[in-house]
């Protein structure tokens, strides 16, 4: 309880430092509207459940650390103190891959949380042929599922992944044989909770009659809802966690990019069609609206994108990735931002109407999805 407590200060006083600390929000929005808050996050502990894992609401992503957007590699000591200045904030839930770098993101992770390890849990993926040499393959057989998670296990010098995904989805391994192979390693010790990205309804359902599954991880953000029609039903009726992945639109969503703004070659958004130049203008109402949302909650775009993953269910964790400390404080300050069952559907009433531009993914990202 002490812990929670000074934590929860420290929260605040990062955020008044930001300039983003909010006048108790829930009582601003309870004055001006009758219809009930929609805070789904347990007013105990502060945390959400992902299956049986408890979290913080916010997570962190640790992929940009590692060049995947904008100016390269950023430096380990960097790095290490924005993760330390995570878990101060309050957030205990990190995402990491073995592809991340590859190997470098776990690498930068293990370092910074060595002091408060096992307060913490490690979400780490496997599913790409990173030890073949072939980093954009896919390969879930068996023995390389187990080949990574002992790298995986060594890198983040630790004992167990609490949370161990399938990266993706591989047509020739039957999903059974890859829960089988989890399920042995859970009973092993070596993993505790089991995780999917990017999977089908069907085979959500089919891993987990072999191995229970904690969370699912996909893209969802403001821009991007598949999701919601294609597997919350099923996640809902098994009680599986979801872990939307590009919550702030790899940018875009926070207001930060403009439409004049263009991305080059190693960059990842340089092949996505959404950050494409006619796509980035036409795409600027959404921007717009966003903001004037920002302004009626006296917050910022990012976290209106933010507040609204959480909205939806209680059982939702976004893991904005982030190598800024102001960034990473304004992202926690979502959990500041409240929806209304009322405000929730006139933001999707209107949100629904803005006509959006270009595919969230490129052809060969889109065809290693399970559909
Ligand atoms: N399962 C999968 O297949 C999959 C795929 C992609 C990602 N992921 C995971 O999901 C995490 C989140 O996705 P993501 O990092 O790709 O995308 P994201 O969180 O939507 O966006 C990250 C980008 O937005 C910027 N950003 C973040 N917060 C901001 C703010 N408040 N204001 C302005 N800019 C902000 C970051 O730049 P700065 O560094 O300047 O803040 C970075 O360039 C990843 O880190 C990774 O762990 C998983």
């Amino acid at each position: 309880m002490e812990d929670l407590s000074r934590r929860k200060f420290l929260q605040q006083t990062a955020l008044a430092g930001a300039g983003l600390m909010f006048t108790n929000p829930v009582t601003i929005f309870s004055q001006i509207n009758n219809s009930p808050i929609m805070n789904n996050t347990d007013k105990n502990t502060g945390k959400r459940k992902l299956g049986t894992l408890e979290v913080s609401p916010v997570g962190l992503g640790c992929l940009p650390m590692v060049g995947y957007y904008g100016s390269g590699v950023r430096e380990k000591k960097a790095m290490v103190e924005l993760i330390r200045s995570a878990y101060e904030q309050g957030v205990t839930f990190f995402d990491t891959a073995e592809v991340y770098g590859p190997y470098l993101s776990e690498e930068y992770l293990s370092e910074a949380v060595t002091p408060f390890r096992d307060k913490i849990v490690i979400a780490t993926k496997f599913g790409f042929g990173v030890e073949e040499k072939q980093p954009t393959a896919l390969n879930s057989e068996p023995k390389h599922i187990r080949r990574a998670v002992e790298g995986s296990l060594k890198r983040l010098k630790t004992d167990r992944i609490d949370l161990l995904y399938q990266h993706r989805v591989d047509q020739k391994i039957p999903i059974e044989d890859v829960a089988g192979t989890v399920k042995d390693l859970i009973q092993e010790g070596k993993v505790l909770h089991f995780g999917l990205s990017e999977a089908s309804a069907n085979s959500i359902r089919k891993a987990h009659a072999v191995q229970p599954v904690s969370a699912v991880q996909s893209e969802y953000a403001v821009w991007w809802r598949e999701p919601e029609t294609k597997i919350f039903s099923t996640l809902e009726e098994l009680g599986i966690g979801f872990v939307p992945y590009c919550p702030v639109g790899r940018g875009f969503l926070t207001g930060d990019i403009n439409a004049q703004q263009r991305f080059l070659k190693p960059e990842r958004r340089s092949t996505l069609p959404r950050f494409e130049p006619e796509a980035l203008k036409q795409n600027e109402p959404l921007i717009n609206f966003l903001r004037s949302w920002a302004e009626r909650k006296n917050a910022s775009p990012a976290q209106v994108a933010l507040a609204w993953t959480l909205a939806q269910k209680s059982w939702i964790v976004p893991i904005p990735g982030t190598t800024q400390y102001h960034h990473l404080s304004e992202n926690n300050g979502a959990i500041n931002v409240s929806f209304s069952s009322t405000e929730l559907n006139e933001f999707n009433s209107e949100v629904s109407k803005i006509k959006l531009l270009g595919h969230r993914a490129d052809a060969f990202t889109e065809s290693q999805i399970d559909k």
